[in-house]
């Protein structure tokens, strides 16, 4: 699957499944542009905690090109920058990943509105922003394609009140989206994973991740790499009768639930 010289924004692409999206988009001919709130990779806990090299360095390390651009994804002006910034660097944008997320724990009673707030910011209104500036773009482009990364949260509850209407939400705009840029040629699809290792899991005790390990019918966890080969998938030629459709990538989890 090839996306020699296509142009691809991927959103907190420094670190986790992001920046695996960038490396595997790299390798796969694209320029990559890595859009996130920081250059510098996450360092887990319990994951990612050797992780230094930033994205780019490792896209150029590869033989690749992309170039990081600063964007709060949760911000309308920053968001239309990224876009203009894509288009002064490379003409055009041909993929957006929506990726960037971010996770608050808490119950209705524990969760603030500000982090209600920023949570839906980042992980959904980001979404329709930068759905909204590349769209004339992708419109422009020969194969347009928009993934957006929800989750397994997206089907069902019991990842608080903003996280997961958050996730159900981004699967429902990329239903509408998909209907709304087909006539353009340009396919729009969710995917939704299960639990992956990356930094975004600090919050949870070793005892539960060992839940979700035993929860999980597929004998290991998620890696980033799992995500990123399906969306090199929806990027290519490959997948362009592909629209509007959100693919669980959980290792079975939802099988049992849904
Ligand atoms: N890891 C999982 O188990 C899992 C499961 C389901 C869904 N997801 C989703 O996958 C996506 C990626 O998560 P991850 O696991 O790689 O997490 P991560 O924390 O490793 O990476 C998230 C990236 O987003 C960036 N980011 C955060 N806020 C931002 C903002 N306002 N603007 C721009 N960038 C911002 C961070 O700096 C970071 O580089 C998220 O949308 C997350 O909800 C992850």
């Amino acid at each position: 699957m090839r996306l020699d010289q296509r142009v691809a924004i991927v959103t907190g692409g420094s670190s986790g499944i992001g920046r695996a999206v960038c490396l595997d988009f790299a390798q796969s001919g694209a320029n990559v542009v890595v859009a996130d709130i920081q250059e510098a990779p996450k360092q887990g806990i319990y994951h990612e905690q050797d992780t230094v090299t930033t994205t780019t360095q490792e896209v150029e390390n590869l033989g690749g090109k992309a170039v990081f651009v600063q964007t709060d994804v949760a911000n309308e002006e920053s968001v239309r920058s990224l876009v203009d910034a894509t288009v002064a660097s490379y003409g055009g944008v041909d993929i957006v990943v929506n990726n960037a997320g971010i996770y608050i724990p808490g119950d209705s009673q524990q969760l603030s509105t500000q982090d209600w707030d920023r949570v839906i910011g980042v992980d959904f209104r980001s979404v329709f922003l930068l759905t909204k500036y590349a769209a004339p773009h992708l419109m422009r482009s020969r194969a347009g394609r928009i993934i957006n990364i929800g989750s397994v949260h997206s089907f069902r509850g019991g990842a608080g009140p903003a996280y997961a209407p958050a996730k159900a939400a981004v699967v429902n705009l990329t239903r509408d989206s998909a209907t709304e840029l087909a006539p353009h040629g340009v396919t729009v699809n969710a995917i939704c994973p299960g639990y992956v290792e990356t930094a975004i899991q600090d919050y949870l005790t070793p005892e539960q991740i060992d839940e979700a390990r035993q929860r999980t019918p597929l004998p290991r966890l998620g890696v980033p790499t799992d995500i990123s080969r399906a969306c090199t998938f929806l990027a290519s030629d490959d997948a362009e009768w592909i629209t509007g459709v959100a693919l669980p990538i959980d290792g079975g989890w939802l099988a049992p639930i849904i």
